[in-house]
Formats: structure tokens, sequence, C-alpha cells
């Protein structure tokens, strides 16, 4: 049997009077791409929040290989093997796309095991990393230019790939297709698929059906704050609480 990377146990979180999640337990299987999908509110991003250390819960455990990591701070956690990346981009605007992934590699434990060699190598052994990551997904002409400069769907694969600066086992992709073309789509689908080869498990939110139950082989549905239903692709997109729990957001 495969084994769980990581083990969501029930876990409860609210925001004042607000339930966002609600003794949600769940797990996620070692190597497999998994995807988190509900209505709006429905409280991902509070859970995404919680895997990572953002948000501490109110009850319950997380579990990362068998050790228990609920009172781990995030960057604890990052050195664990959890890299993320967030619903609302969070890049240093005034740096280069270059500088901003190589700025995620000193956040961490590979700027740490090369930290004997003298600055200046050190510095060029990760800005050679940091440009072939750009390379990967053509975006080797902008390294120089200023995060703000990017456009919105280069801005994307900036924050998606510097997930991959912590060498994570997991990395947790909060809609990583939101707002992109289809062409960006594709090298998003290709970043995620390597991450899988490269023996990641990766965890993503999506409102994008298509992407998300093509590229998935386990679906969890959370609905106010709690799982509704888990399963493969083809029998989530037909089960009737799914639906329904989809269809009594839009015709609130
Ligand atoms: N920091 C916060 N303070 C108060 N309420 C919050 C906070 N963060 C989230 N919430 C509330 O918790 C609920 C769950 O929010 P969350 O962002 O987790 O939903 P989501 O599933 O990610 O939704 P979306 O698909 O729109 O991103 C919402 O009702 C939201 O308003
Ligand atoms: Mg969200």
């Amino acid at each position: 049997m495969m084994k769980d990377l990581l083990e969501i146990s029930g876990i409860t979180k609210s925001f004042g009077g607000l339930l966002a999640v609600n003794n949600c337990s769940f797990s996620i299987k070692k190597g497999k791409i998994t995807g988190l999908i509900g209505p709006n509110g429905a409280g991902k991003t509070t859970m995404f929040n919680i895997i990572c250390g953002l948000l501490k819960s109110d009850i319950g455990n997380i579990y990362l290989n068998d050790e228990d990591i609920t009172d781990l701070n995030p960057d604890k956690r990052a050195h664990l093997g959890i890299g993320r990346s967030y619903q609302k981009i969070r890049l240093f605007p005034e740096l280069t796309a270059l500088e901003n992934i190589v700025i995620a590699f000193h956040e961490n434990k590979e700027g740490l095991i090369d930290a004997f060699l003298p600055y200046k190598r050190h510095q060029k052994n990760l800005e050679k990393k940091a440009m072939n990551m750009l390379e990967s997904v053509n975006l080797q002409e902008k390294a120089n230019f200023r995060a703000y400069e990017l456009s919105y769907g280069q801005k994307k694969l900036v924050e998606i790939l510097r997930t991959k600066a912590n060498d994570p086992s997991l990395i947790l992709l909060d809609e990583p297709t939101a707002g992109i073309n289809e062409t960006t789509i594709k090298q998003i689908k290709s970043i995620i698929l390597e991450f899988q080869k490269e023996g990641r498990t990766v965890f993503i939110v999506e409102h994008n059906m298509p992407f998300i139950m093509n590229l998935c082989e386990t679906i969890i549905v959370m609905d106010q704050g709690q799982k509704l239903a888990e399963g493969k692709p083809e029998a989530i997109q037909r089960d009737k609480k799914v639906l329904e729990a989809y269809l009594g957001k839009k015709h609130a």
C-alpha cells in the first residue's frame, strides 16, 4: 500500500464566530498529485495555511511522514519539506525574477548545504540553478526584469518555481492557474508533472475543473469547512453531494 505523506486529523479553525474549517480529516499519498476543490469560502486556503503553519488550528493534528508537526512554526515545516505558493502572489516586486528565486534558496536548507563555499561561488551556483529554472519555462530573457515588470502569468510562473527552492517533499499550490491563459496553464502543468517526476508530492487547490480533473489521481472536496467527498476524478464529477454543493452556491 502507498504510504501517506501528510495526515490531517480532526482539524477545526474558527475566525471569531465563523467556523472556517470544521473537524476535517484526510490524508495525502506520497508521490501523488492530489486536488482540493470546493466552492468559494469552503476553507481550502485556510486548510493550506494550517498545513504550512501560517495559521494555528484550534483543534486537531497534522502529521508529516508520521511526525506530529502541529506545533511547529512555518520555518521548521519548510525545513521538514513543505513548500507552497500563494493564491495572492507573494514576490518581492523590486527584485528581479532571478533574484526572487535566488532569495528563496537562501531562505532554506539548500542555502545552508552550500554555505561552506566562498560566498561568491555559492551565489553563482544558486544563480545558475535559478536561471535553469527560468529557462525551463522560457523566461530566461526576463531574468533581469523586476518582478513588478512581469505579466501576471509570468509572475505566477516565478511564484510556482520558487516553491521548489527548499527541495520540498510536499508542495502546496493554491490556485496555480487562476487568471492565466491556456499557454501558461500548459507550462504550469508541465512544472507540476516535473515536480512529481522528482519524487515530490503535490497538493493543489483549484477552481479550474478540467485542469485539476486531468492532473490528479485523487480529489478531495471541501464544503463549509468540512470534507464532503474524496475519490477519483470520474467519481467526484458524478457525485451528487458535490454537484449540489456547487449549485447551491451558484443560486445563493
Ligand atoms: N483571516 C481571516 N479572518 C476572518 N475570516 C477568514 C480569514 N481567512 C478566511 N476567513 C473566512 O473563512 C472562510 C474560508 O475561507 P478560505 O479563504 O479558506 O476559503 P477558500 O475555500 O480558500 O475560498 P476561495 O475558493 O474563494 O479561495 C471564509 O468564509 C473566509 O471569509
Ligand atoms: Mg482560497
